[in-house]
């Protein structure tokens, strides 16, 4: 009943509720194909173009194997080794990889540049995150929050706290609001989403009898939840300087583990997109650490490594739902 094929995936909305549902159930059917040995292959033949502008881990490998998986061959493009921005515009190599692939996937900056790839490409171009917007990771989020919630989705409540101005708080934003979640967005309001995105959102909620609640109240945003989501305080490509400030900003926004027990929620889990900055004796981000005189960011370690930390199955999640994209999209 459904179709589609030949659909790009830029932006939270451009699936219907409907469309999101039915690619949750093909990731699910997925998944269960493969942790049974009985995938059957339908993107033979299909070539896949992997445009990396930023770094990635998660993204770059969940759309490699899935590709695999499916019998598809795919090219990898990184962020210095293409012509794309320095020598060729955005407009001229989508008309140029438009010709060679069956669909793309971008990663950069500008949510312009991956509209102007599928205005110009004529073939399905997937976002792999921009400073906007990161809607494949919204599939495997919520995925996972469907396994793990011993409740009907519409029932499912999750809080996003941290800083909200970004590709993943617009993002989970939006998320709730298409699947009929309650959704929290706790922040300082210099980080909220801005008006304009807030107004999208609750529009959106109001059409899916969502709950959108956006607040500065830590206690009042979380209270109940199932879940508590966090990202970076800092996001790729934002300049260094801006440290100081969001971590001042947004220090009382951190996960720890006053915050899991005050939900109230015995059963409350832990999600992060990943990559975080959880501890600093493991190196990363050692020199912001030792810089700002702090130990811990946006989550605590505590928390981390609790068994309420659900981020590694979001991770691989990743590779199932982003693999539902690509067959539906692409599949024969
Ligand atoms: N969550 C996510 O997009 O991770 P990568 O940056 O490793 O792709
Ligand atoms: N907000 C983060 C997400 C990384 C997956 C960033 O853009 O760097």
């Amino acid at each position: 009943a459904f179709n589609l094929k030949g659909r790009s995936y830029l932006k939270i909305l451009d699936f219907s509720q409907r469309e999101m549902l039915y690619l949750l159930d093909l990731a699910r059917d997925l998944k269960r194909a493969k942790y049974s040995g009985s995938e059957q292959p339908v993107l033979n033949g299909k070539n896949i173009c992997l445009i990396f502008e930023k770094t990635s881990t998660r993204t770059r490998c969940a759309f490699e194997v899935a590709a695999h998986d499916q019998g598809a061959h795919i090219t990898y493009l990184d962020p210095s080794g293409s012509q794309i921005g320095h020598k060729e515009s955005m407009k001229d190599t989508a008309r140029v990889l438009g010709r060679m692939f069956d669909g793309i996937e971008f990663r950069g900056s500008g949510q312009k540049m991956v509209e102007e790839l599928a205005e110009f490409s004529g073939v399905p171009i997937y976002n792999g995150l921009t400073d906007d917007w990161h809607p494949t990771q919204m599939l495997a989020d919520m995925l996972t929050m469907v396994e793990h919630a011993d409740k009907p989705r519409t029932q499912i409540s999750y809080a996003y706290l941290g800083d909200a101005r970004s590709n993943m708080g617009h993002s989970l934003m939006m998320l709730g609001a298409i699947m009929g979640c309650d959704v929290r967005i706790v922040a300082p309001k210099e980080n909220w989403p801005t008006e304009d995105l807030i107004k999208t959102a609750q529009e959106t909620a109001d059409t899916y009898g969502a709950r959108l609640t956006i607040t500065e109240d830590v206690a009042e945003g979380t209270k109940g939840v199932d879940f508590i989501h966090t990202d970076v305080w800092v996001s790729m490509g934002e300049p260094a300087d801006v440290w100081e400030t969001r971590i001042k900003l947004l220090t009382p926004y951190q996960v720890n583990m006053d915050v899991m027990k005050g939900t109230g929620n015995p059963n409350v889990k832990f999600m992060h997109c990943l990559p975080a900055f959880h501890n600093r004796d493991t190196k990363v981000g050692e020199d912001i650490f030792q810089k700002f005189g702090i130990s811990e960011m946006e989550v605590t370690e505590e928390v981390f490594e609790s068994h309420m930390n659900v981020a590694f199955e979001q991770a691989e999640n990743r590779m199932h739902t982003i693999k539902a994209i690509l067959v539906a999209t692409l599949g024969n």
